[in-house]
């Protein structure tokens, strides 16, 4: 793909000066978790009165007709399809210790994806189930995955489609995991790069505007249908990446996938999601 022109991103750029100076819904930085779940879901709620709680998992597709009606059509043959089948079959191989996935992932891994990232006690982090993976793979003496893409997104794309239709449960069940939580809030309420934008300005107050060819979508829901298709990738991406690729949209210096910065990020956002039916994979453009 050519770089954008300068012309492009001096309209790009102006185009987020002006989301900039707009409002923003801060939450409180001594708030509890519980409470700053319920401001955050009535400010979406009341943002975008009419839209079935549930429907936040859409993302874009859930507030914009003529985008919803184009993936509709996409989803009658969804392109994640394969990721299923071959996550599925990647997930039931033998690892050379004779052992599989399910041998190390809590409940065989099945119908467990709407409950990370979790706060692992004994570690004092986040982990995320990307991570639980790899993990479970050196334990078994094989090498770990790239976090991004292939086969991890595969895997994941597997285990999402197990949970489908559980409501996202992510539990802070201590004061260091709620510490890890305000990390994440903060970074998500954080100003950075060259646009000097934090993702909330877009994701949470310019929800629903237009960004160049895109329709900002809603911070609530967002992580729920992860890992997608993504065409303009090609391929089944994580969400990690996902954070990658905005990060960058701000001219900051993405963190590493799985860095603990993003898995932090991913706890509070998914946190803020709870109770929202997880619907991965997903298809987006
Ligand atoms: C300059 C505006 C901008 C900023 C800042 C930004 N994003 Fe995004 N983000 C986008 C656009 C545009 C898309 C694609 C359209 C959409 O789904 O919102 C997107 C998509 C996403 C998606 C996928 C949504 C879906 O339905 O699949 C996630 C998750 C996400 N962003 C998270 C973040 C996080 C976390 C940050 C902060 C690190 C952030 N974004 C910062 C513009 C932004």
């Amino acid at each position: 793909m050519k770089p954008p022109s300068k012309k492009i991103f001096f309209k790009y750029c102006c185009q987020a000066t002006l989301i900039i100076f707009t409002g923003l819904l801060s939450l409180n930085l001594h708030a509890d978790p519980a409470s700053d779940k319920e401001k955050f879901q009535n400010f979406f709620s009341k943002k975008f009165s009419g839209i079935d709680f549930n429907e936040f998992s859409n993302g874009v597709y859930a507030i914009d007709p003529e985008s919803r009606a184009q993936w509709k059509n996409i989803e009658e043959f969804p392109p994640y399809v394969f990721a299923i089948d071959e996550g599925e079959k990647l997930f039931k191989t033998l690892f050379i210790t004779g052992r599989t996935y399910a041998d190390c992932l809590p409940e065989g891994g099945i119908g467990i994806a709407h409950s990370y990232p979790r706060f692992n006690i004994r570690k004092n982090q986040v982990v995320t189930l990307a991570q639980e993976i790899n993990t479970c793979r050196q334990l078994n003496r094989e090498e770990p995955l790239p976090w991004g893409r292939g086969d991890l997104a595969l895997i994941l794309a597997y285990l999402a489609f197990t949970s489908r239709d559980k409501e996202i449960s992510i539990t802070i069940p201590s004061s260091a995991a709620e510490a890890a939580y305000n990390k994440g809030k903060k970074l998500y309420y954080s100003r950075t790069g060259q646009l000097n934008i934090a993702c909330a300005h877009c994701h949470v107050d310019n929800a629903g505007k237009r960004i160049r060819a895109d329709i900002l979508s809603p911070a609530l829901g967002q992580t729920s249908h992860f890992p997608v298709y993504r065409a303009r990738w090609g391929e089944m991406g994580t969400l990690h990446r996902r954070f990658a690729e905005c990060s960058e949209l701000s001219r900051a210096k993405a963190f590493p996938l799985q860095s603990e910065a993003y898995r932090n990020l991913e706890y509070f956002l998914s946190y803020m999601s709870n109770g929202i039916k997880a619907n991965g994979p997903g298809a987006r453009k």
